[in-house]
């Protein structure tokens, strides 16, 4: 019990390629290294997934009911992923919900979320460095 799960969602793949102007130059490959840096720092391990499926997502959420927490991007299943609200309503562990961009500054049809009422907390805008700050956050939800 001393995996940390990062989850992002669809479309995550491409980051460092995916609008930039938005999502920023850093690849999916650089955040995964910062969020295992910090989480080092307790001797916990990362265990990061992308997927573009939300049935798979799920599965992920079932198969790690043992880790510390979880750092979280929906990416557009913040929208309408109902059954990955499901997964994470039975989630043992806190998470955290991170949003590159300021989802609120953006398009209308982006301000309904049906996972962020879940989350332990949420961070939102301030792109790769978010995932840090969720790592950090974790190490101070997570006992010792
Ligand atoms: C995103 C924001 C979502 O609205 C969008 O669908 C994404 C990325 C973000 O990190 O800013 O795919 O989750």
């Amino acid at each position: 019990m001393s995996d940390v799960l990062l989850l992002n969602g669809p479309n995550m793949r491409l980051l460092g390629r995916r609008q930039p102007e938005i999502y920023g130059t850093d690849t999916l490959a650089d955040i995964e290294k910062a969020v295992a840096v910090e989480i080092g720092e307790r001797g916990w391990q990362l265990a990061a997934y992308q997927s573009d499926s939300e049935a798979e997502l799920i599965g992920l959420i079932e198969d790690n009911y043992t880790c510390v927490g979880a750092i979280i991007n929906p990416a557009a299943l913040m929208m309408y992923g109902w059954g990955l609200r499901d997964a994470l309503a039975n989630f043992p562990r806190p998470w955290v919900e991170v949003h590159l961009s300021n989802v609120w500054a953006r398009e209308a049809f982006r301000h309904e979320s049906v996972i962020s009422p879940l989350a332990s907390g949420i961070i939102v805008g301030l792109g790769a460095f978010g995932y840090q700050l969720a790592a950090r956050a974790l190490l101070q939800l997570v006992d010792g």
